[in-house]
């Protein structure tokens, strides 16, 4: 008994993955336009000595949260940071720029 039971069982498992495909197939597909609305933010970044440069060099890629709601890091981990958005992001950093920055964020406090 225990024994016909699980042949059915498994015979349910092995036809219905066939029995979607074959319906997936003979139905049209449909393709439309959609409108989805992404999240923006004119959040910037709290005022402090190097604000102006972070805000100037960070925002016009990802929001202001992206960077403020990152773990405290040391100032070597920030370093590599701001080096990986200028050499990989191809962010447009000057290098004075950057030193106000990375020491912006060394000394930032931990946000609400
Ligand atoms: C040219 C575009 C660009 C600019 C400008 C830019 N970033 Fe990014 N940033 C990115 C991209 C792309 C990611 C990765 C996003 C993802 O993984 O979803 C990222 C991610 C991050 C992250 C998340 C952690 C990580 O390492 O991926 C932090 C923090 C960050 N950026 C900080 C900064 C700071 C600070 C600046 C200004 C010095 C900056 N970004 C400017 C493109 C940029």
């Amino acid at each position: 008994m225990f024994f016909v039971r699980s042949i059915s069982l498994l015979a349910v498992l092995v036809s219905s993955p066939v029995a979607v495909l074959a319906a997936s197939e003979s139905e049209p597909m449909h393709f439309s336009s959609q409108e989805i609305e992404l999240p923006s933010s004119d959040r910037t970044f709290p005022d402090g000595p190097g604000a102006e440069a972070i805000n100037n060099n960070c925002l016009a890629c990802h929001s202001a949260g992206m960077v403020l709601t990152q773990p405290k890091l040391t100032k070597a981990q920030w370093t590599e940071t701001v080096n990986k958005m200028a050499k990989v992001y191809h962010a447009p950093i000057s290098p004075e720029d950057s030193a106000a920055i990375i020491d912006y964020l060394t000394n930032l406090k931990p946000q609400p």
